[in-house]
């Protein structure tokens, strides 16, 4: 687990829903929290807040975990930041939880201020029970923390062995903010030369474990949580099988010279 500034934690490994969409959507969150996952990571932009409720709300019902085991993480998207009360609301409508666990804010951009302060404002009411930013690297963060009064609790960015950005997280990390990464496989249609990357396949074999895991396992070991996003049971059950192991310092070493400043995606 995660220990958060705010006395809660999150999961190590949470379920990303990027692009999953409908009963896809549904059969994967489902799925994912029978495997033993706790922590379901969705936007207003990724036009799943619903699924990810409905299938929340009917594991809680089968008795796979109860509501309070399970973290649900949506973020604001900016061209919500103008109306942010508004935009709060229909989250927390859409994924009719009772609560959600954190809500980010998706990038920073005009108006992140008031929409954070207006997560504040819910905040304070027991609808959201932590805050968090997304796509914030080093100048915006320091430019945005002294302008808002609840510290957020975790910072989800870009983060695999092809973009690494260390300084940056540790950078939010001595702040007493969590990271968190997105795209931990590199993203949906990019993992192919990760994958089979010699590093990473020398790594796993040594494990007897798959390059996705040497990835999860690599982040982890640094302090940075993970939300590899899939709808496929035996990748899920994989992705969260990396607490076995240990990465040897070599190791550790070896997936940091493969940093490249190669993002995958333009925020
Ligand atoms: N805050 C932001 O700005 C931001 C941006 C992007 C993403 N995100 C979040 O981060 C999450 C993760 O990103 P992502 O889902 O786009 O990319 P990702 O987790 O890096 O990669 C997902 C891709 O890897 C495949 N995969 C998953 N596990 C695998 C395994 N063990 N072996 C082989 N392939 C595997 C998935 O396919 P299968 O479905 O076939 O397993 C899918 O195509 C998103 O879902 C989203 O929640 C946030």
């Amino acid at each position: 687990m995660t220990k958060l500034n705010n006395g809660h934690s999150l999961p190590l490994v949470g379920l990303g829903t990027y692009s999953l969409k409908g009963q896809i959507c549904i059969d994967a969150v489902y799925g994912a929290i029978r495997l033993g996952y706790r922590l379901i990571d969705t936007a207003h932009m990724y036009g799943n807040e619903r699924e990810v409720g409905i299938a929340v709300r009917r594991a809680v019902a089968d008795g796979l975990a109860s509501r309070e085991e399970i973290a649900v993480a949506t973020k604001l998207y900016p061209d919500q930041y103008a109306q942010p009360a508004g935009a709060i609301e229909e989250s927390l409508a859409k994924l009719d939880l009772g609560w959600c666990d954190i809500m980010l804010l998706h990038h920073p951009g005009r108006d992140d201020v008031a929409a954070y302060r207006a997560m504040e404002d819910h905040a304070g009411r027991g609808l959201i029970r932590s805050l968090g930013l997304s796509c914030f690297y080093q100048a915006e963060l320091d430019a945005f923390l002294p302008q808002v009064r609840v510290k957020p609790v975790l910072v989800q960015n870009e983060i695999h062995p092809y973009y690494q950005d260390r300084q940056n997280t540790l950078h939010i990390q001595s702040q007493g903010i969590a990271v968190q990464a997105w795209y931990p496989l590199g993203g949906r249609g990019r993992r192919r030369e990760l994958f089979a990357d010699p590093v990473l396949q020398d790594i796993a074999s040594r494990h007897g474990k798959t390059a996705a895991q040497v990835m999860l396992r690599w982040n982890v070991q640094n302090g940075v949580a993970v939300i590899p996003g899939s709808s496929s049971p035996s990748h899920q059950a994989e992705n969260l099988d990396i607490f076995g192991f240990e990465l040897a310092a070599s190791e550790m070493a070896a997936i940091g010279s493969m940093e490249r400043r190669e993002k995958h995606d333009w925020y």
